[in-house]
């Protein structure tokens, strides 16, 4: 594996299937009464977050945790980064004291990549702007593999916003290293101009690709990063794109529905749908966990280095 986790194209297949299987092999903790484990003892992690999250960074905070490092949690609200501060200074300060690894958050595109350039720890980009976020791929692929199984041939569509979406971007790349046959459902205006030369097929018809479907992730629509109108109104959004009990039924029985939270209930995923025994929304998050213990722990190489 590489030092960093930047792109979900930094990870070849085996170095998925790696992550992939550690996972398991660590899920098994995360079922005892006493879920840590000593294997990160004496080293530090740190949570950089300059953009809002609730999952990701509670998430990162309690793999890091359960591993047994030390846990610094930095939000750029409250720090000098309101005094104009800037990312190479955070950078330098954080590598003064000594941060193993650190896990960024931020809005701009590329943050995580200039970040590894200045720090000597291992960086793990944990959403960059619109651009991507590996570890909710990977956790979303070992959703996938848990109650599907093994994902080579598998079809799987992702649904709605992904101009905005890091989590698209990231599960393409990581789906396609996987063997799955990822779809692109969205309108036009909701697809970046690049996506013709993704590992995907692309399709503007929602109804046309469902019942084929493994698995159907929808996209939260990213009102905060719209500064146009996509589409003529929310209902006729809901209309042509949103997962509701008819489209639910529509699916194949075994098929499974997914979300990276946060959601607009109501707009891309009825209730009664994300609420539904066919939704692993909330197993997606216990998943989120696993995963980035697995990570944290082949990145940092556990106790022997
Ligand atoms: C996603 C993100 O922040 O990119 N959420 C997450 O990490 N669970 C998706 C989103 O914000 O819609």
């Amino acid at each position: 594996m590489k030092r960093h986790l930047i792109s979900a194209a930094d990870l070849s297949r085996d170095d998925a299937l790696l992550i992939l299987d550690t996972a398991d092999e660590l899920a098994r903790v995360s079922e005892r009464s006493i879920k840590k484990l000593p294997t990160l003892r004496g080293r530090t992690v740190v949570n950089l977050f300059f953009e809002d999250s609730t999952r990701t960074r509670i998430s990162f905070e309690a793999a890091a945790k359960r591993l047994s490092a030390d846990v610094i949690n930095f939000s750029a609200k409250g720090s000098s980064v309101s005094k104009g501060e800037s990312l190479k200074d955070t950078a330098l300060t954080l590598q003064a004291m000594g941060a193993d690894a650190v896990v960024i958050r931020h809005g701009a595109s590329g943050a995580p990549h200039r970040l590894a350039t200045w720090v000597d720890g291992s960086v793990v980009n944990a959403g960059d702007g619109t651009h991507e976020h590996p570890t909710q791929a990977l956790l979303d692929a070992y959703t996938m593999r848990s109650r599907l199984g093994a994902l080579d041939g598998r079809r799987i569509a992702i649904v709605g916003d992904v101009l905005h979406s890091r989590v698209a971007r990231s599960n393409v790349l990581l789906l396609h290293t996987l063997g799955a046959e990822v779809t692109l459902v969205a309108p036009p205006t909701l697809l970046p101009v690049t996506v013709r030369s993704w590992p995907c097929e692309v399709s503007y018809d929602l109804d046309a690709v469902l019942p084929k479907a493994d698995a159907v992730m929808m996209l939260r629509v990213q009102k905060e990063r719209m500064n146009d109108a996509y589409f003529p109104s929310a209902r006729e959004y809901s209309r042509r794109y949103g997962l509701d009990r008819d489209r639910l039924a529509r699916m194949s029985e075994e098929a499974i529905v997914m979300h990276p939270g946060p959601m607009n209930r109501g707009m891309e995923i009825a209730a009664e749908v994300a609420d539904s025994p066919r939704s692993t929304i909330v197993e997606q998050v216990a998943n989120g966990v696993t995963i980035r213990m697995a990570v944290l722990y082949l990145l940092l190489g556990g106790e022997t280095q």
